[in-house]
């Protein structure tokens, strides 16, 4: 499996506290199947900017620990970034970070509020020619409106998280999981995983053997890994 929304580098967020942590949910995805994982530390203008301050630093020193630790994962480095107004201009100006692919960039469905400017701010990322990934609405007043629907038509993508699917926020988050499952709405599954013991990488297997039993081992698969490769593999204009 890939993982392509994940919290593990360490005191930058509300994820992994410390670098212990982090090897620990390192091994752990390992033992669950996961070959690949994408951090995507929070960046909340006032609040979170350390993941994208020093991303790619940390990156680096878990490249190093993973070797040294002889634990067989790939890893690298995104952001879940809090929409706000100005998103679109720092996109252009290079100031946030986006998926290895160069053209994907995860955005987090606001919790507790809908933005009414969220969908043409989706719209406007499009236009540039870019891939925003929202980032579990099932577990946002999004859900409940036009927003996901649009998105997908127009282009953009949905990332669940595992534990809506397992039923970890409530029977109505799950019934909205498994309906964007249902119509096709989903692309992505990931563990969204914060910590070593709860919130951990199992929830991505657990999540993958929910759909396959639910809806077939060939969509688990496309949810958990096969789509996610473009995110991962550089993108390559041959035109120019
Ligand atoms: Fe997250």
């Amino acid at each position: 499996m890939i993982d392509i929304h994940t919290h593990v580098l360490p005191g930058v967020d509300d994820g992994s506290q410390d670098w212990e942590e982090t090897l620990q949910m390192c091994r752990t995805a390992v033992e669950v199947g996961i070959t690949h994982l994408v951090a995507t530390p929070h960046f909340i203008p006032g609040a979170y900017t350390r993941g994208i301050e020093i991303g790619s630093q940390l990156l680096e020193g878990l490249k190093n620990r993973l070797a040294t630790a002889e634990i067989s994962l790939e890893v690298s480095l995104a952001a879940e970034m809090e929409p706000f107004p100005e998103m679109v201009q720092w996109v252009e100006e290079g100031r946030l970070p986006l998926y290895p692919s160069g053209k994907h960039l995860l955005v987090e469905a606001p919790l507790y509020s809908s933005p009414t400017w969220l969908g043409d701010l989706l719209d406007d990322l499009i236009t540039l020619d870019l891939v925003p990934i929202l980032a579990h609405p099932e577990r946002s007043p999004i859900a409940y409106t036009p927003i996901p629907e649009r998105l997908v038509k127009r282009g953009g993508e949905i990332q669940l998280d595992a534990g809506s699917l397992l039923g970890l926020w409530g029977r109505e988050t799950q019934r909205w999981a498994w309906i964007m499952v249902g119509k096709g709405w989903a692309t992505y599954v990931a563990s969204d995983s914060h910590r070593s013991d709860i919130r951990d990488p199992r929830l991505l297997s657990r999540a993958r053997e929910a759909i396959a039993r639910e809806r077939g081992e060939e969509l688990a698969q496309a949810l958990t890994e096969e789509r996610a490769k473009k995110l991962i593999t550089p993108w390559c204009n041959s035109g120019t």
